[in-house]
């Protein structure tokens, strides 16, 4: 009896052991590349522009590299692959899910694939996008896309972000949602703020009187 109980104890451990490792390994936010490789590769992986013919086009989409690079657009918008984001499919989205009490949404395609990302958009719809959070359907885009902090873009900075998105090589990636409070979400999800905390929160106090 106790010889079956050690055996049996030993092989749950095993179990035990090898299936957090799986877990680890196969699970995209468990990722296994150290830190600091990381963030050498986020900040190598932007797509050149050096193929934009135009050279006044090709100086506003390097102005829009700059900032897509240092504003981190790609911490939402990256896409996963078995080991983690997979930098090469650049912004083509769906890495990050982010669930409120109201929906989940999903990081979107910024690539100019015509299908999936934003291949049919125009610069100025893409702009109105970022500062306005308005889509050319009409859908106010959730306030987890920072468009209420980009709103204070300048044009040009805005306009420069949108031509280097539409200077990106093409990907083809349908990103689901956003998805209901009651649809059944299909994607791995980060509860941004469970529904249960969301509700019973206080109310914001009231913005400042305008000067
Ligand atoms: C904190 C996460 C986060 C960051 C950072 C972020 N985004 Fe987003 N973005 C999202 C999410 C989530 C959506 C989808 C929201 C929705 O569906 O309502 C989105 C949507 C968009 C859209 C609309 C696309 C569409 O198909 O509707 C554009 C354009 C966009 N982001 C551009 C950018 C750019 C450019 C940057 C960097 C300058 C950026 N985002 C940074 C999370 C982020």
């Amino acid at each position: 009896m106790k010889r079956i109980l050690k055996w049996s104890l030993a092989v749950v451990a095993v179990l035990v052991v090898t299936g957090f490792g799986a877990f680890l390994y196969f699970i995209p936010p468990f990722f296994l590349i150290a830190p600091e490789q990381f963030s050498k590769d986020i900040m190598a992986a932007p797509p050149p522009v050096g193929d934009i013919a135009d050279p006044a086009e090709r100086a506003i989409a390097e102005r829009g590299l700059y900032i897509v690079r240092t504003t981190g657009c790609i911490g939402c918008h990256a896409t996963n692959g078995p080991q983690g984001p997979d930098l090469t499919k650049y912004l083509a989205g769906g890495a990050v899910k982010f669930q409120t009490a109201h929906a989940t949404y999903v990081s979107r395609n910024l690539t100019p694939d015509k299908e999936t990302g934003l291949g049919k958009w125009t610069r100025a719809e893409i702009v109105t996008a970022l500062v306005k959070g308005k889509r050319p359907d009409g859908r106010e885009l959730a306030p987890i896309m920072p468009w209420r902090a980009f709103a204070h873009l300048s044009k040009s900075d805005a306009n420069a972000i949108a031509a280097y998105l539409q200077s990106l090589p093409p990907v083809k990636n349908e990103v689901p949602g956003p998805f209901g409070p009651k649809e059944k979400v299909s994607v791995f999800v980060m509860d941004l703020v469970p529904a249960e905390v969301f509700n019973s929160l206080p109310p914001p106090p009231p913005p400042p009187a305008a000067k």
